[in-house]
This record gives C-alpha cells, sequence and structure tokens, in this order.
C-alpha cells in the first residue's frame, strides 16, 4: 500500500473520518477513566515546527507518548534543516528512522515536497495553505455537544486564511453549510472556495455570516509570519469582531470555537470567548483525542480498537 500522508482533510472521505472521529472518541473515554492502550508503542513520531506552537506540539507529543511511542522535536535552529539541506534529502533521511513525521511549515510546498520524498505518514500540522488537524478537533467537539455537523450551519468570521481554507474543506468532507465573512481583500483562495460547491457562501458582513448559525468561529486577524501587518489588519478587521451583538444573530444554542491562541478584545470579546457558548477549552483538548487516532490511521494502516485495560 501507497504511504498515507494527511496534508488536507480533502485527503480522505467522510467514511474514513467518521472512523478517526469515534476511536477519538473511545480513546478520549479510555483516558478519561485513566486508561492509556499503548497501540503506538516503539513508534516514533518526528516533529518539524517552522513556526510556534503550543497545542500542536503538545497534543503530538503527548498524544503518542500516552499511546507508547516517543516524539522528537526537531527545530530548524537545532538541525540542518535551518542551513539549507534540500528538503528532498531530509526527507528522505528522516523518513529512515521514524515512523511518521509531523510539519508545521511556513509554506505549503514544503510539506507536499517532504511527503513526496518520505517512506513514512507525514502529516500537516499547520502551513500558510491549511489546518486540517485543527478541523478534526472542532469537529469531535462540536459533535460532542452537539450530534452531527452534517447538515449544520458554521459562520467563519475573519481571515480568510489557513483556518478559513480547512473549514472550507470541512464543509466539502462533511457536509455542512457555511457562511463567510471577510474583510475586503482577505477573501478565501477562490480554488478553494470553487471545490466544495454550493455548501460555501461569502456574505459581506459578521451578522449576515452569523445569522442562523449552529457554530461561530474566528482565528487571529495577524496570523504567524503577518505580525509586519498587525496594525493594518487591526484597521481592516475591526468591523469583524465576535461580540455578543453577533452571536445574538445565531441561534440561541450556537457554540463558539477558536482554534487559539486568541487576542481577546481584537476577534473576540471577552464575554464571547469566556461566555457559556464559547468550546475552546474542549476545543483544544480534543486536538489530543483525534490526533492520536490520527496517528493510528495513519501508522498501522487503520484505526486500533484496543482500549487498553485499567491500570491495576
Ligand atoms: N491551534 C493551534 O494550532 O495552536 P498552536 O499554534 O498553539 O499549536
Ligand atoms: N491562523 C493562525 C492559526 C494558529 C493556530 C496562524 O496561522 O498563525
Amino acid at each position: 500500500m501507497s504511504v498515507r500522508h494527511f496534508l488536507s482533510l480533502l485527503d480522505y472521505s467522510q467514511a474514513d473520518y467518521r472512523r478517526i472521529l469515534a476511536r477519538a472518541e473511545a480513546l478520549k473515554k479510555a483516558y478519561d477513566a485513566g486508561v492509556r492502550p499503548d497501540t503506538l508503542r516503539q513508534r516514533v513520531l518526528g516533529m518539524i515546527f517552522e513556526k510556534a506552537s503550543t497545542r500542536t506540539r503538545l497534543s503530538f507529543e503527548a498524544g503518542i507518548a500516552q499511546l507508547g511511542g516517543t516524539a522528537i522535536f526537531l527545530s530548524p535552529r537545532d538541525t540542518q534543516l535551518g542551513r539549507g539541506e534540500p528538503i528532498e534529502d531530509s526527507a528522505r533521511v528522516i523518513s529512515r528512522m521514524v515512523d511518521a513525521v509531523m510539519i508545521r511549515a511556513k509554506d505549503h510546498h514544503m510539506v507536499e515536497q517532504f511527503a513526496a520524498y518520505s517512506r513514512v505518514p507525514v502529516i500537516n500540522a499547520l502551513t500558510d495553505l491549511n489546518h486540517p488537524c485543527q478541523l478534526l478537533a472542532d469537529v469531535f467537539a462540536f459533535e460532542q455537544n452537539r450530534g452531527s455537523i452534517q447538515g449544520k450551519r458554521v459562520a467563519w468570521i475573519g481571515d480568510g486564511f489557513n483556518m478559513c481554507h480547512s473549514y472550507i474543506n470541512a464543509a466539502q468532507v462533511f457536509d455542512f453549510e457555511l457562511m463567510i465573512a471577510t474583510p475586503e481583500g482577505y477573501q478565501p483562495d477562490p480554488a478553494v472556495v470553487a471545490a466544495a460547491g454550493d455548501r460555501v457562501h461569502i456574505v459581506r458582513t459578521a451578522h449576515e455570516a452569523a445569522s442562523g448559525a449552529d457554530l461561530v468561529v474566528t482565528d487571529v486577524w495577524a496570523s504567524m509570519g503577518q505580525e509586519d501587518e498587525r496594525e493594518r489588519r487591526l484597521r481592516d478587521f475591526k468591523t469583524f469582531v465576535i461580540d455578543d451583538g453577533v452571536m445574538a444573530h445565531a441561534n440561541s444554542d450556537a457554540l463558539f470555537m477558536h482554534c487559539l491562541p486568541a487576542h481577546r478584545g481584537e476577534e473576540v470579546t471577552a464575554e464571547v470567548i469566556d461566555g457559556p457558548q464559547s468550546v475552546v477549552w474542549q476545543e483544544a483538548e480534543a486536538r489530543l483525542h483525534t490526533q492520536k487516532a490520527l496517528l493510528e490511521f495513519l501508522i498501522l494502516g487503520d484505526v486500533s480498537d484496543d482500549v487498553g485495560n485499567p491500570v491495576a
């Protein structure tokens, strides 16, 4: 069988994700009960980070350790990756020594190139194009609270960047309706939008996007690498704040999500992110459970059904 990579949500079918999400639920229950199945014992995950991370690093590193494996953190600063060794050569070498590689890259092309030369699964842990791992967590967290996301209405309000692209992919794969509101000049890539068909609608205002939504989502206004544009972005995005007024347009039981880190008083008010509709901490925790299931799916060729034995 050819190597399974996870570079975009479009890489697998909804049926595959249903297996991964069901396994994530079983792993969460096991974890909550203090049980740690060691389905990835003696497996090693290489983790390449060209950008900062808290949640992604922790969830992958803790996740594989909890399944009996090990992670190795590879920073370009301390490896030859940062000194110009070709990606192809790095991929050929690294993938001979580990069982999977997770990459957070500035340029999506780098992850594709690495995957093309890798003998083992490569996981996209955020690029300038998308952030598929976050969407597994977001769908999981939504469904834990509200049941199937299929046919629901989701509002994306903010930058049409990597997270927005993964929401568009998710609308296609999980079959939900997505309303997107971004400032002029910050719209998502039209090719990504077109691929999702008629499930995705671009509207002008935050209120229009939130209208009748079951889930309201945003992200930072200046992503990693866009720090120089921060002042301009603060001005351009100022009518796209998620506040109580925006949430009032959504359904009364709508949830609020944010991949984090968040800036209270910029893209979201403290009242919303710290309020009763916000599930951001559950969303962050879901990274752990969903990525454990994803690691099994990619490394073992399918998710395991081993839920381990209670610790004596
Ligand atoms: N949401 C997310 O990917 O967070 P980190 O940047 O902390 O990994
Ligand atoms: N859009 C953000 C997401 C961080 C998890 C960024 O790329 O910095």
